[in-house]
């Protein structure tokens, strides 16, 4: 009796080696993988990670990694990458990824126009991609349907943006029409020009100071690619050609104001100019505190970062998307945004 079970255990225990081994040679079945996986690996290319937003949608993204690990007990193997503005660079590291094994992989593009290039090669490895930040165009998008993007809509943070001037001059018009001739006079500073979020940011926050029943008048614009440094040497410029007019800088995102900030300190100006941003990055938001900004929009960074993660990690463990990120058509995911001001 004893050695007849002896004889049936070691039957079994070979039945399970042998099936183990079958299934590891055949590279076992996929939804068996990834049922069991208890680590993901997440590729990420920066367009530039100097830039002052993505700067700080990249430690998020580094604390919602280390989030997820502590709740689901998944270990998460994030790998980030600048493309410092190259777009041949972000080809070679998102081809890298693809061939290093990465699950997922997420993009900031730099050339959003040209981001085919890089979905074929993901389709060709099968690999999902979620970009961010820099939205590829639509024909692009709809090439595949694991293809995901995470971002915030450029009108709702204009709206908003323009929203801050709009209560301002309804409390009070002679605090935006700083010298009391009726209109207000104002500079605008752009983003880069094939971004998105550029000329519909130039668009709507006019738009919505006009709908507001504000009287507003141009002087000049100026295109400074989201940058603080280029947008202080253009506002510096018109701060000579536009002596003592310019009563209102809009800007497409803090930094530029930023830049315009450090021009007026420079030139020691010393008539109030009110100044608008959006993004509420941290030196922004530090601006606003100090008063030197009258307000920015803030796209909830930990919300973003989150989403970008909760769907790259959904991706990499072959899950459905969690229910709690509404995916528009399928793919994209809109991160809410809200006025900043000064806490009084
Ligand atoms: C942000 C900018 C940033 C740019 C980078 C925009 O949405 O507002 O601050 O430089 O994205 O792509």
């Amino acid at each position: 009796m004893e050695r007849r079970r002896t004889v049936w255990g070691k039957l079994v225990a070979v039945l399970v080696v042998l099936s183990v081994c079958a299934s590891m040679a055949s590279g076992g079945c996929r939804s068996q993988e990834t049922k069991e996986k208890n680590s993901i690996r997440v590729g990420v290319s920066l367009y530039r990670g100097d830039d002052t937003f993505i700067n700080n949608i990249r430690s998020e993204l580094e604390n919602q990694a280390k989030e997820y690990e502590k709740e689901t007990g998944i270990k998460v193997k994030l790998d980030i990458l600048d493309a410092k503005g190259n777009q041949n660079t972000q080809n070679n590291q998102v081809e890298r990824f693809l061939s290093l094994g990465c699950d997922v992989v997420c993009i900031n593009p730099v050339d959003r126009m040209v981001a085919s290039g890089m979905i074929d090669k993901a389709m060709a490895a099968g690999i999902p991609v979620v970009f961010f930040n820099r939205q590829p165009v639509e024909e692009d998008m709809n090439r595949w349907d694991q293809l995901y993007y995470v971002g915030a809509d450029a009108k709702e943070s204009a709206v908003l943006e323009g929203q801050i001037l709009v209560d301002l001059y309804r409390e009070n018009p002679g605090a935006l029409d700083v010298n009391g001739d009726g209109v207000v006079s104002y500079v605008m500073l752009e983003g880069e020009s094939s971004h998105q979020d550029s000329l519909i940011r130039t668009e709507w926050s006019i738009q919505t100071l006009k709908d507001g029943g504000v009287p507003i008048e141009k002087i000049t614009g100026g295109i400074a690619n989201w940058e603080r440094s280029q947008a202080s040497a253009i506002v510096e410029q018109w701060l000579k050609d536009y002596q003592d007019t310019i009563e209102l800088i809009i800007s497409n995102n803090d930094d530029m104001a930023l830049g315009a900030i450090d021009a007026i300190e420079r030139a020691g100006v010393v008539q109030k100019i009110n100044l608008v941003g959006i993004d509420a990055t941290t030196p922004g938001l530090d601006a606003v505190q100090s008063g030197k900004m009258l307000g920015t929009v803030s796209s909830d960074k930990e919300k973003y970062a989150w989403a970008i993660m909760q769907i790259a990690a959904a991706k990499a463990l072959g899950r459905e998307i969690p229910e709690e990120i509404p995916l528009e058509s399928g793919k994209y995911y809109w991160c809410g945004q809200q006025i900043i001001q000064k806490k009084q």
